[in-house]
């Protein structure tokens, strides 16, 4: 039995996908042999409702030199960046401003406070990514954020008036060490703001690829709310957001320093709706995954049959869970089309299906392609129209298995 690594209580696991690889571990054809694999199982605890991975590979497995994900290939998370600093900027910045993030990637967020002039630092322990933040201007240290690398960064530079962090914190185990790091590095006025994917989004659309390696936690306002109050903190907004398929911001204040919004009691009323509390529903999402797994390889076998051509649009983290998962070979899937370079010409973690450079899905476009990159849907359908209007198909799975 494994415990709950924010309040201790023993864990319930109410879904064992099986062997996973690495989700963003894509792969040249000689390293298939020694590629590395670890248990995805999932567990809720109902003591303070987090629900979390019972197991989870060592870091630096996931966060090194050679991390895929390129922040910045979105040109609407571009937009959603921008409107999130221009939040802070606006909001919540005192005299002699200073700004931190976790996990700042290639400066998404970042450079927007470079550009207003603002002091400022991310911390990412990427290295390839943070250099590519460098390059654009961004002060960058290479490291893991935890309670002793704040109190060198408060050392240096003093305290913050914010501390950001997009898709990171549910990344982060040893959260404990994070709370307290980011309480002593705060000014007394100071906040977190920090978004995740949203458990009650990904429950209510089935959205099961959501959950790989990296997310080791599936946060609710109320698991939120437990972990900051162990560390004289609270939360005191809550913002829900349209990015990675339906994500909630979080807004965070020492104890007693801010106004409480009265959004945060409504929504951990709305938690208690949809059972965000209950076992009972962590069960009934693990029958609604595996009827979404069947269908999905039931149509995807009826294509093959009928001699269509499939192809699968973003090589996403994602993406890895739901080939693995679903048993999606080469053979119902011919390549992944992506347009992250370091991605091109690799094979995909576990399943390797090959990921090209979306100039072959446009130099002939398939007859259906399997749309896992859906978060980036609207941005997707909006690009690819003419793949529509001359006959191609989306196939998506979230929030259903559909043929569009
Ligand atoms: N904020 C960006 C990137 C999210 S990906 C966005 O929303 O697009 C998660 C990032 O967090 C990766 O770049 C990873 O290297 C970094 N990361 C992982 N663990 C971290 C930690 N303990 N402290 C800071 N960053 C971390
Ligand atoms: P994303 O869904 O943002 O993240 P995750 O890896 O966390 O699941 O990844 C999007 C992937 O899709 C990324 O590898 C780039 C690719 N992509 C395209 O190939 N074309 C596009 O138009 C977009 C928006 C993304």
């Amino acid at each position: 039995m494994t415990n709950c690594r924010i309040c201790n209580a023993p864990l319930n696991e109410f879904i064992d996908f099986g062997r996973m690889p690495i989700a963003n571990g894509f792969l040249a054809p000689e390293q298939t042999d020694s590629e590395y694999f670890f248990g995805l199982r999932v567990g809720f605890c109902a003591a303070c409702n987090m629900v979390q991975l019972i197991e989870q590979p060592e870091r630096e497995r996931m966060f090194n030199e050679n991390y895929a994900y390129f922040s910045s290939i979105s040109v609407r998370m571009e937009q959603h960046f921008k409107a999130f600093a221009d939040m802070v900027l606006r909001d919540y910045l005192g005299g002699d401003p200073f700004v931190v993030e976790l996990g700042s990637n290639d400066g998404i967020m970042l450079h927007n406070f470079v550009d207003a002039g603002i002091r400022h630092l991310g911390v990412e322990p990427s290295q390839n990514v943070a250099e590519a933040a460098r390059s654009r201007g961004v002060n960058t240290i290479c490291s893991f954020f935890d309670e002793a690398l704040a109190g060198e960064i408060k050392a240096q530079n003093g305290p913050a008036d914010a501390i950001l962090a997009a898709n990171v914190m549910c990344h982060i185990p040893y959260l404990h060490s994070v709370a307290a790091g980011m309480k002593s590095l705060l000014k007394p006025e100071g906040v977190v703001i920090f978004e995740d994917p949203y458990l009650g989004d990904i429950i209510e659309n089935t959205a099961y690829d959501q959950i790989y390696d990296e997310h080791v936690f599936y946060f609710s306002v109320s698991s939120v709310a437990c972990l900051f109050e162990q560390h004289g903190m609270e939360v005191v907004d809550v913002l829900p957001q349209h990015t990675h398929g339906g994500s909630m911001r979080y807004v965070i204040a020492q104890k007693g320093k801010r106004a409480v919004s009265p959004a945060v009691a409504e929504q951990k009323r709305k938690e208690a709706r949809l059972g965000l509390d209950r076992l009972e529903t962590f069960h009934r999402f693990r029958s609604e995954v595996e009827a979404s797994r069947d269908a999905l390889k039931a149509v995807l076998q009826g294509l093959k049959a009928e001699g269509r051509r499939v192809v699968g649009y973003g090589a996403t983290s994602k993406s890895t869970t739901v080939t693995v998962y679903c048993g999606i070979t080469p053979e119902l899937v011919e390549f992944i089309s992506d347009t992250t370079p370091s991605k091109q010409g690799k094979l995909s973690p576990g399943a390797h299906i090959p990921v090209r450079p979306y100039a072959d899905f446009a130099a002939a476009p398939p007859d259906v392609a399997l749309l896992f990159a859906w978060n980036h849907g609207e941005e997707i359908m909006e690009k690819e129209a003419a793949f529509r209007r001359e006959g191609g198909k989306w196939l998506r799975y979230v929030p259903k298995v559909e043929i569009l």
